[in-house]
């Protein structure tokens, strides 16, 4: 089965065609950090005028990568939320648009739950049941993934997402945008036991919090108690975080029984998280999952393999196109959760 994948949920325009829920032919991401740059974050109206300038162009690019024309198509998936309510809807319509003139089914996914679809991509032999974390500039979310469909939210941020957090400390020490990948990468040169900021675990709650430990950060540097190095800071900040994930996803690990912990979203990139939660989990005998470098940030291959797993499980024959209208009524839904299990 052939899906096109759409995603406009931020501030990455992208199309990609996978093949069976697994064979990326294409995956065209044109980032838009260039116009969000000198903000110091996504400007919610200029994301949404750029990815109506260029989506018809991106769909070319991903036809003409994969070899295909778009009646060869046998489904398009499009990200129905959450994300960026003028952002989403370039990608909606272009969906229905494509779906409505070449007869083909629709199917509207949640982009929190394509994040942990990536993972399918790549190891086609994980199974549920598991722990998830799915860390983004928007989201912060633990989910026990029981199964297919059924899952349950742990525990979530109860203020900033992890990557707001990154994003908004880079941009308190003029590091540029998006912080995430410029900590990263300054973290390696600076000591991280230099300087110790708290670890914000909330007692055994699986929730998060970490906008005191950005407060945290800015009161250090305002207060320039010692003189040490922006790479020193950083790599102080990104230790925390990265404790602070580590135990709550081995925690809920243990608490649910399962051996896997499965993360997605732009943060699982992160090298020292990578590095770090996959150390200590050994120690407990269980194993991490984590996609590849680009499947971590938004992309619309982890939109088409999840397209393609509703399609298979929803509609037994996709081949007879008499669902394709009834799903022109999709809307976004910009607050759409992952529990909110009406993914279609
Ligand atoms: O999943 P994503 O591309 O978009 C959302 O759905 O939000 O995640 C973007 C977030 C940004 O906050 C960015 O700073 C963060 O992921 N990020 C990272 C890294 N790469 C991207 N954070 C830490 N380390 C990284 N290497
Ligand atoms: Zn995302």
């Amino acid at each position: 089965m052939l899906v096109l994948g759409i995603d406009t949920s931020c501030d990455d325009t992208s199309v990609a065609v996978v093949e069976d829920g697994t064979k990326i032919l294409s995956n065209i991401v044109s980032s838009q950090d260039v116009i969000h740059k000198k903000y110091g974050g996504v400007v919610p109206e200029l994301a949404s005028r750029r990815h109506l300038e260029i989506i018809n162009f991106v769909v070319e690019k991903a036809l003409k990568e994969a070899g295909i024309k778009l009646n060869a198509l046998d489904c398009i998936a499009v990200t129905r939320g959450p994300g960026l309510v003028g952002a989403l809807l370039i990608g909606m319509m272009t969906a229905k648009s494509l779906a409505y003139v070449h007869d083909l089914p629709l199917v509207g996914v949640n982009h929190l739950e394509a994040h942990i679809y990536a993972n399918f991509l790549e190891f086609s032999s994980l199974k549920p049941p598991f722990v998830s974390l799915v860390i983004s500039g928007g989201h912060t979310d633990l989910i026990y993934f029981h199964d297919f469909d059924q899952y349950k939210i742990l525990g979530r941020t109860r203020d900033d997402a992890v990557g707001e957090a990154f994003d908004k400390v880079a941009k308190f020490l003029n590091l540029g945008y998006p912080g995430g990948p410029v900590i990263d990468r300054l973290s390696r040169e600076g000591d991280a036991k230099k300087i110790r900021f708290p670890r914000p675990f909330l007692g055994k709650s699986f929730d998060f919090s970490f906008s005191g430990l950005k407060t945290a950060v800015v009161n250090y540097v305002v207060s320039r108690k010692e003189n040490n190095s922006a790479a020193d800071i950083v790599a102080g900040f990104q230790q925390s975080v990265i404790e602070v994930l580590t135990a709550k996803a081995i925690n809920a690990a243990k608490e649910m029984k399962v051996g896997k912990i499965v993360l997605g979203g732009g943060v699982s990139a992160n090298s020292a998280l990578r590095k770090y939660l996959k150390t200590q989990a050994k120690k407990n005998r269980i194993k991490v999952y984590f996609p590849a470098l680009c499947l971590c940030t938004d992309n619309a291959a982890m939109i088409a393999c999840l397209g393609y797993y509703k399609m298979k499980k929803y509609f037994k024959d996709v081949k007879n196109r008499c669902f394709s209208l009834q799903q022109l009524d999709l809307n976004v839904e910009p607050n759409l959760k992952i529990e909110e299990n009406f993914s279609l």
